[in-house]
């Protein structure tokens, strides 16, 4: 398979481009200010801000299969406009699109979160990420959009990073108990969205982990994973700040799940300590 991965050099990039080559598909991945690592790997510059760029990429490469894990947070011409000139270049060039979105696109008020469920996002990344799902749909009535939650790895995410952090007083924070999301591992995500991509698969899919689980808890398990103190993490409530956003956002993935041989693990499988 000929796959374009959009944001190739970021940390979902990086696993998607991994497990692409380890397959054995023709991948060409883009990057914004440097590229990755992987040599056997076509690396194009590419600025989503620009649809004429977006176009060019996708016109010069061909991809049968475009996965676009491109974003900036607090920019919404990179996740929003960017997304809608990924899924322009693709209707142009042709092949299928899968468009990463997030379950930030949800206010939380509801207990979960189907893919039947429409978008309330409540702060500007997740209105950016619902008028990014907005616009890939309109243009692109055969691509996938995969909500997902945190992403973890084996150490690689920021959010390990600031666990680590905090567990050995480097910097100073809290982790809040009343902040709930369904983390999913980077490969598991990564494995879906190459299954998705691959199947052709169209519409909303929700892929996120099995495991609904705070803040506070996602840090005592990547702290008792890497062997630090977890007694040592402060914890806090969210309720006690000023914090926009959502608490508590439950992805339910079991429509999902039902059509993919990538299982979806819970936190507290993926992050179990190592066996003595
Ligand atoms: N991380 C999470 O916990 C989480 C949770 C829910 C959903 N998601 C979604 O998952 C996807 C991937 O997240 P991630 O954590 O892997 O992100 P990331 O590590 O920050 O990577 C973002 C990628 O986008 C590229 N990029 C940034 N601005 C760009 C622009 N203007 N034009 C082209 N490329 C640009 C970056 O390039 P450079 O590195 O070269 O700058 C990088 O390759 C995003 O759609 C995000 O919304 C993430």
């Amino acid at each position: 398979m000929r796959i374009l991965v959009i944001g190739g050099s970021g940390f979902l990039g990086s696993e998607l481009v991994r497990q692409c080559v380890a397959s054995g598909h023709d991948v060409g991945a883009t990057y914004l200010t440097r590229p990755g690592e992987h040599p056997e790997v076509a690396w194009l510059p590419l600025d989503v801000r620009s649809r004429a760029d977006a176009a060019a990429v996708a016109g010069a490469f061909r991809p049968e299969v475009t996965i676009n894990a491109a974003y900036r947070q607090a920019d919404w011409t990179t996740t929003a406009d960017g997304a809608a000139h990924v899924a322009l270049a693709v209707a142009e060039a042709g092949g299928h699109l899968v468009h990463v979105s997030s379950d930030a696109v949800f206010s939380g008020a509801a207990p979960c979160y189907d893919e039947t469920c429409a978008p309330d996002p409540v702060n500007p990344y997740g209105a950016a990420k619902a008028a990014a799902e907005t616009a890939v749909k309109a243009i692109l009535s055969g691509a996938a959009i995969a909500r997902t939650s945190l992403i973890i790895g084996s150490g690689g995410s920021p959010h390990e990073a600031f666990v680590r952090s905090l567990a050995t007083g480097r910097v100073e924070g809290v982790l809040f108990t009343d902040d709930v999301r369904c983390p999913v591992h980077v490969a598991d995500l990564a494995a879906a969205l190459v299954e998705l991509a691959a199947a052709r698969m169209a519409g909303v899919w929700h892929v996120a982990g099995a495991d609904a689980v705070s803040r506070y808890e996602l840090g005592v398990l990547i702290a008792r994973r890497d062997g630090l103190d977890a007694a040592r993490l402060p914890s806090g409530r969210r309720a006690d700040t000023t914090l926009p956003g959502p608490y508590e956002l439950r992805l339910d993935c079991a429509a999902t799940q039902r059509r993919l041989r990538t299982r979806l693990r819970g936190a507290r499988e993926f992050l179990a300590p190592p066996a003595p």
